[in-house]
Parts: C-alpha cells; structure tokens; sequence
C-alpha cells in the first residue's frame, strides 16, 4: 500500500471505528479542589498560553495529522484557517510522502496560504532520521510551509504494527542530533499516542530538544488503528493497550523541570476542559489534541471546530474561576484532589 493510501485509511479508520485505548489517560484519578472564596472576577481570567516564547489565545496545540493524498490538502487548509482566526498553532502530519513525491508537496504547503501567520510546526518520524537526513530534505521539511518549529515523531509501535512499517530504530537518537544541528528552528519531540517516559525525556533533552510533548496512553490507540487496517499481517490485537497513561508520563516528565529548560506538552486522550486544566496543574505548559478535532471538522466543518473551541474556553474559564486562579500558570498540584 502506498503511503499515501496508508495517511487516508488513518483518517477514515480515526473517523468511523472504535480506536480509543481501554486503558485510560489518567484524569479521572483527580477531582478539583473547589474553591468557595475565590478572589476572582470571571471575567478578568487570562486564556492564554505560551509555548516555546510565544503566545496563543488557549493553550492548545492542533496535533500533527494529515497531508500527502489527494484530500488531505483540503483538511489541511480548514485546520490551517481555523488556527489562524483563533490563534493556536498547529502540526502539518508526516511530511514523509512529499519527501519521497514532490507532487504531494502542495497538501502540505497550503497551510501557509491559509495561516500566513499561525505558528506551524514540520513533522517527520524519528525513524526517517535513521542514517541521517540530507542537507537538501531537512530544507524542504522546514521550507515549504515556513515552519516555525520542527516536530519529531516517536512511534515505535505504531511501526511495528503496519507490515510494511519501519523496523529498524537504531540510529534515531543520532539522526535526532544531527537534525538538532542543522535546522534554526526549536525541535519539539512527540509520540503518537505510546507516552515518553522520563528517561526517555532525559535522554532527548540531554540531545537539545526544546519541547516534550508526551502523547501518552488514553487516547487514540495506533496500535488498534493499525490492527484495523485492511492488510496481509494477522493483527497483533495484544498490543492495542500498549503504553503509558498520559498523566503518568506528565508527573513523570514534570520532574525534569529541576535539571533542564523546556516546555512540557500534554497530549494523548486530551477530551475535555478538565483535562487541559488537570494537565496545568500537573505541570504541563500546553495541550495537545488530535482525534476529538478531526472528528468534529469532518462532522461540522470549521463551524465544528469553532464550537468544540469555544466549549473548551467558556469551560476552563468557569474551572479557573471555581479555583480561584486568573490564569492557566496560577495552576499546581494542590488545586488537585486524589480520587
Ligand atoms: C488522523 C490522524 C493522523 C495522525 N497523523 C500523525 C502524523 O502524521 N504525525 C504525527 O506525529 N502524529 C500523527 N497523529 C497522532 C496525533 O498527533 C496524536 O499524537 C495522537 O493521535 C494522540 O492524540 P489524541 O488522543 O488526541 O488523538 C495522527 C492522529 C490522527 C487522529
């Protein structure tokens, strides 16, 4: 199947089949600690967050998804749209496929067309960078849609599951710093949805990578989507579960703050207001979500996109309220209750 093929199954697969983990990401461990006496006037809440220097109207990130097939530059351009009205940023999907078809650059270089100035991140698997990347490549990735940051994407299993995925991962932390060297722009490494553990956090840090986002266990499951796909290999449904809860990789990762500087994304079963308000409170400095936006911009359009926005911000602003916080950086652990 070619890759191009692959990137649109994802997305129909995303968008009709059950390929949420069983396991969740960890959130309902918490309740809030309510606040009765809040010195708050709701209306002076701050919404916004601020990501590697820069700022956004609400600390969320439109997760890395699509690009490379003949649709995909439409999804791509409506995503693109709605971060610029709204001011997030935003991750194009792998930009592998253009790398190997130059025709498929255009999916992915209209994004700037429609967001001439949202934050935009480049995306490629670590697993290309196995080898090291050339001169020429690395260019294009951040070139084409004037990238402001690239992201790294980690996806062993995800790999591991597709028969004709990449099965050799020796190499990718060399590839990652060389990568690290040769772009002018902040590196920012994710998961797709397996979790990076601290060690592994320590180690990319150690190697200059400016942002961890932790795509963790308790979202969408790619070991399942994979499994799901319509395929020669026998699917491996024991690994469906595979992988670490969001929250704990947060609390985790969060420790790293005392030996390193960098910006802490949680992503991975992202689903609600509570969620990204959870996650400030454990330590994160930004949000991260993928399948919720693409499932409500094929179902409503921008408009959809518009409404899950504006139910997230209406929502964190009466949370932030109820704990007597002005912004999402007044929040810590003690505005947290163990369930
Ligand atoms: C349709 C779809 C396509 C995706 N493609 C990519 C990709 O190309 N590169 C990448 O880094 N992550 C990709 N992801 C993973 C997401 O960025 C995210 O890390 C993961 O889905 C977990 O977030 P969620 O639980 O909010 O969906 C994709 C996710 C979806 C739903």
């Amino acid at each position: 199947m070619t890759i191009q093929n692959r990137k649109k199954e994802h997305v129909e697969l995303t968008l009709k089949k059950d390929i949420n983990y069983e396991k969740s990401s960890g959130f309902e461990r918490f309740s809030f600690q309510h606040n009765a006496l809040p010195e708050v006037n709701v209306d002076d809440v701050d919404l916004a967050g601020s990501l590697l220097g820069r700022s956004f109207t609400f600390p969320l990130f439109v997760s890395s998804m699509t690009g490379g097939y003949s649709d995909a530059g439409a999804v791509n351009a409506q995503l693109a749209s709605f971060c610029e009205r709204r001011g997030l940023p935003m991750g194009v999907g792998s930009q592998r496929v253009m790398l190997e078809n130059r025709n498929e650059i255009e999916s992915f270089s209209i994004v700037r067309e429609h967001a001439p100035n949202a934050f935009i991140a480049a995306n490629i698997g670590g697993a290309q960078l196995v080898g090291g990347m050339d001169s020429e490549k690395t260019a294009l990735l951040i070139d084409s849609i004037g990238a402001d940051a690239l992201i790294i994407h980690l996806n062993p299993l995800q790999e591991l599951m597709q028969p004709e995925g990449d099965r050799n991962f020796k190499g990718i932390r060399d590839g990652i710093s060389s990568i690290i060297k040769e772009v002018n722009c902040p590196v920012i490494v994710k998961e797709t949805g397996a979790g990076i553990s601290a060690e592994t956090a320590r180690t990319l840090l150690q190697m200059g990578v400016q942002v961890i986002d932790v795509a963790g266990a308790g979202g969408t499951s790619w070991a399942k989507v994979e499994n799901l796909r319509d395929r020669s290999q026998e699917p491996l449904h024991q690994f469906d579960d595979w992988g670490i809860p969001t929250v704990d990789c947060l609390i985790e990762v969060e420790k790293l703050k005392n030996d390193f500087s960098f910006d802490l994304i949680a992503s991975g079963g992202i689903r609600t207001s509570s969620d990204i308000v959870k996650s400030f409170a454990l330590g994160a400095d930004f949000t991260a979500s993928a399948q919720p936006l693409i499932k409500a911009l094929f179902e409503h359009g921008e408009e959809g996109l518009d409404t899950l926005l504006d139910g997230w911000m209406k929502e964190s602003r009466i949370i932030l309220t109820l704990l007597g916080c002005e912004s999402f950086n007044d929040l810590n652990p003690s505005h947290l209750r163990i369930i």
